[in-house]
């Protein structure tokens, strides 16, 4: 055996919605355990902050980040630090973006502050190119390693088809580790920056979520639209299914009263789909 903990646990316990069934977790300690972990149909967990897992659970085993790729190297590297920039050694995929976060403001390391509030991990963050308007993971990242069943690769962002809330890394492929590209400033200036970031999220609800549930839509004109604010103007803030109900703070949030269920939130989805006449892509990942 290589090490790696396997364990079947409820996926309600990984994700911040709170709902998902059960499945084997393989929580891997370091770069050894990956190549038998991804010797069966996996798929890869981060924080749980974008998932809807199947009540029923998951017949592929659930990958984990934990050991090596949960830890922090911030010290600048000095071949390919100037005054200006500066980047970092190897910050794990498994970190958790809000403790890192803190971690540069503390340093007055800027470039990542737009992401203030997502509750990912490092690798799930770059992988969705998690963002705000206020900036996106993509705004600080130097190189990249990325593992798949093929082999090991560093790529820099210059090398990735990237865009809004995609990072063109194919799916399945681990966002193992990440060189941080920042921009040195004060404690205090990125401070001012969160603190910008945040005041958006005052309107957003308290309880349990995976974030919005569908991407802002983009017209054939080029008019960008707001997703939550279609649905609003659809007249469904407040509906619910079950322990389900389309957040009455902000309506691209679907909210866990407590006992929802993945078919409850499914529910919503095609309601709010029935009922927008815009055609609006899904942000979540329903797994399966
Ligand atoms: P998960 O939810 O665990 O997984 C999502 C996807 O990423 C899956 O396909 C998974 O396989 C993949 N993945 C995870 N880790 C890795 C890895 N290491 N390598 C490769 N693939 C990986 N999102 C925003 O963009 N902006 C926001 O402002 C925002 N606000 C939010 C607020 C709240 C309260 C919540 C609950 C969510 C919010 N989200 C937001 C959504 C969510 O946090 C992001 O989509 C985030 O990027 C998901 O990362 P995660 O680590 O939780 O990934
Ligand atoms: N609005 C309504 N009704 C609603 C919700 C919003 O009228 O129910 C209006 C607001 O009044 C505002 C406009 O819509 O005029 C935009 O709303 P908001 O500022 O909340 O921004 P958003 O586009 O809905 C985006 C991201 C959030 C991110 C915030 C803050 C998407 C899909 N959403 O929301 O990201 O936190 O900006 O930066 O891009 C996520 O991706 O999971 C997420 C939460």
């Amino acid at each position: 055996r290589t090490g790696a903990r396997v364990e079947r646990l409820p996926l309600s316990r990984f994700t911040t919605l709170g709902v998902g069934g059960e499945a084997e977790i393989w929580t891997l300690q370091g770069h050894a355990q990956l190549h038998e972990a991804m010797s069966a149909p996996y798929r890869i967990l981060g924080g749980g902050s974008n998932l809807v897992v199947a009540d029923e659970g998951l017949s592929e085993r659930v990958i984990r980040l934990g050991g090596e790729f949960a830890a922090t190297d911030l010290e600048a590297d000095p071949q390919l630090s100037t005054s200006e920039q500066l980047v970092t050694g190897w910050v794990g995929g498994g970190v958790p973006l809000p403790g890192l976060l803190r971690k540069l403001q503390r340093l007055g390391y800027s470039n990542l502050e737009g992401t203030v509030g997502i509750p990912a991990q490092l690798g799930g963050a770059v992988w969705m190119n998690a963002g705000t308007r206020f900036g996106e993971a993509f705004d600080g990242l130097h190189s990249l390693e990325i593992v798949s069943p093929e082999g090991t690769r560093t790529v820099t962002p210059a090398e990735l088809p990237w865009s809004y809330r995609d990072s063109g890394i194919p799916r399945n492929h681990i966002v193992t580790r990440v060189r941080l590209k920042l921009r040195p400033s004060t404690p205090e200036l990125v401070q001012e920056k969160m603190d910008a970031a945040d005041v958006a999220r005052k309107g957003q609800p308290k309880n349990r979520t995976p974030g919005c549930a569908f991407k802002n839509p983009t017209l054939p004109s080029g008019e960008r639209l707001g997703a939550g604010k279609l649905i609003d103007e659809a007249g469904l803030k407040g509906s619910r299914v079950g322990n389900a109900m389309i957040a009455p703070e902000h309506a691209n949030f679907i909210v866990n009263l407590g006992g929802a269920s993945a078919a409850d939130v499914h529910a919503l989805l095609a309601l709010i789909r029935s009922r927008v006449g815009v055609d609006m892509q899904l942000e979540y990942e329903l797994w399966p």
